[in-house]
């Protein structure tokens, strides 16, 4: 059984892995009007996982004799001015969510939820990994410049391959 504190932080967490699933949704019908199908296919496949992440929160809360609730989303940015602004979004939004995970982490240990907090640490890992993910794109993306787009645009798909996803 969840306490209450922490059954709402979970809730809450629902909100943010939905909210990130429509904010990589948002950027990837940008980049796919922009001209950039690698890059839009990237986002797309991210809002997917941020989906599943979104449901395995829901399923996990009613699994434990919570309630998942679901609620109204706000609406994300739809215009960025470039692709290199989109990616540093993209690596502030997941230290957002890194932070949050912790914050959920510190609460089951003060609530001694140790079943909550051992099946938290996918997530935790999982943060590590998309936070390394997105770094290497920045990192990429400052190599390249402005300028060479185009090959970027070809070659990120294969950065995707090249991580897996622990938390699926
Ligand atoms: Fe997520
Ligand atoms: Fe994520």
């Amino acid at each position: 059984m969840l306490s209450t504190k922490v059954e709402e932080l979970l809730n809450a967490q629902v909100e943010k892995e939905g909210y990130s699933s429509l904010l990589y949704l948002s950027m990837a019908s940008w980049a796919e009007t922009k001209g950039f199908p690698g890059i839009s296919q990237w986002l797309y496949a991210q809002a997917d996982e941020e989906k599943n992440h979104m449901l395995e929160f829901v399923h996990y809360i009613n699994d434990r004799g919570g309630k998942a609730l679901i609620s109204g989303l706000k609406k994300p940015q739809d215009n960025y001015q470039g692709i290199k602004q989109l990616f540093n979004d993209v690596m502030s939004h997941e230290q957002f969510i890194s932070a949050s995970i912790n914050d959920i982490v510190g609460l089951c240990i003060e609530e001694r939820d140790y079943t909550t907090q051992n099946w938290l640490q996918a997530f935790v890992a999982e943060q590590i990994e998309e936070e390394a993910s997105v770094q290497a794109i920045l990192d990429r993306l400052n190599l390249i410049g402005d300028n060479n787009m185009y090959m970027f645009d070809r070659d990120i798909l294969s950065m995707r391959s090249a991580s897996t996803d622990s938390a699926e």
